[in-house]
């Protein structure tokens, strides 16, 4: 365990925001953690477990503690004609585990390559790309809970996933720590192939009977286009969720846009907060420091010092905005503190 005070997180969060730790704790091994749990007093002061720092917005110096998990391990625990278990600790980079998975032509979070962050944060918000999502390969989640102090493991269907959404983000709030995600990766895999441009662009490099690692390749190109890289320009990734909303209110926006695009998922419509954004006049806006990206405006950019404030502040406007043109409230899908 390392303890470090007033400890600037300007490196371990996506947006830059320059902004300092009251403490900031590296922990090292699960057994390392369990120790920590057991000797602090965790209802003194604010505890966060910081990842990779790329789904949050800091609005202002942490008056607390901040965990990082720095271990790191990955093992195959078992496996049968059909798939293998693949172990991961929290703290591993989770493109390191995609290239992992993609190198032993194991298939199932092979479109999910390039997302920035830890293993650990990931079941949080089920994260998803390109037609996949955490959820689809996911075996299981062993984590601490935190007022009993004993590792604890949830199945998939434990963990209530849904659309950047999971048990972790309700009931269990706060009472625990992710150690380690278990998935279930499959030999021969069904490949997605039909998520916007993934087809087309195999096409265009000429594969028609593509491998996992192509499908990752050709993620990897996509993205490198489309999605500004935070160690370039500061970001979290889509800064809201794509909003679901009832067939009234898509029947009004159909009337006045008839190519709105739109998906529909567990029976209700969704529909692209880009395009909300993009038709509100806000594609590439900028106000000083902060703005939407150029090619994908549901991506929020500190263009250089912008503060954690300046982003939110920016944010709230896009959002109002919004509001005002199509009565949409966005929800943010980034974890503001
Ligand atoms: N669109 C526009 N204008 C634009 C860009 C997009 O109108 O400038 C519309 C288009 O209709 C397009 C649709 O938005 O078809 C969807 O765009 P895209 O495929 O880029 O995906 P997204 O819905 O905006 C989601 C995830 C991303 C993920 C991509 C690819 C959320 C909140 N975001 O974005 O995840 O990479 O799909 O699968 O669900 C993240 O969560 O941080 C993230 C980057």
């Amino acid at each position: 365990m390392k303890l470090f005070e007033n400890y600037s997180l300007k490196n371990l969060n996506t947006f830059h925001i320059d902004v300092k730790a009251e403490k900031f704790i590296e922990i090292e091994s699960s057994a390392e953690l369990l120790d920590f749990v057991k000797n602090y007093d965790m209802n003194s002061k604010n505890i966060l477990v910081l990842g990779g720092g790329s789904n949050i917005l800091f609005t202002k110096d942490f008056d607390g503690t901040i965990l990082h998990l720095t271990f790191k391990d990955h093992q195959e625990i078992s496996e049968n004609d059909e798939s293998v278990i693949l172990e991961a600790d929290a703290g591993m980079n989770w493109d390191d585990l995609v290239k992992y998975s993609v190198e032993k032509n194991l298939g199932g979070i092979e479109n999910l390559a390039m997302i920035p962050g830890a293993v650990g944060a990931a079941p949080i918000q089920n994260i998803g790309a390109y037609g996949q999502e955490l959820k689809d390969s996911l075996f299981e989640v062993e984590y601490l809970d935190l007022s009993e102090q004993k590792f604890k493991t949830l199945s998939n269907e434990q963990c209530k996933f849904g659309y950047r959404d999971s048990i972790f983000k309700k009931m269990l709030k706060k009472n625990f720590i992710i150690t380690k995600v278990l998935f279930r990766l499959k030999k021969n895999p069904e490949l997605i192939l039909n998520y916007g441009n993934v087809l087309s662009e195999l096409k265009k490099e000429g594969i028609s009977n593509p491998t996992i690692k192509d499908v990752s390749n050709i993620v990897r190109k996509i993205r490198t286009e489309k999605l500004p890289d935070p160690n370039q320009i500061g970001n979290a990734g889509s800064f809201f969720k794509n909003p679901f909303v009832d067939e009234e209110t898509f029947q009004k926006i159909k009337n006045e846009f008839p190519d709105v695009p739109y998906f529909k998922q567990d029976g209700k419509i969704k529909i692209p907060a880009a395009w909300l954004i993009e038709k509100s006049g806000l594609k590439g806006f900028r106000k000083e420091n902060v703005g939407t990206y150029p090619n994908q405006p549901l991506v929020i950019v500190n263009y250089g010092k912008a503060t954690g404030k300046e982003i939110l502040d920016f944010a709230m406007f896009i959002r109002q905005t919004v509001k005002n043109k199509f009565n949409i409230v966005l929800e943010h899908e980034v974890i503001i503190i």
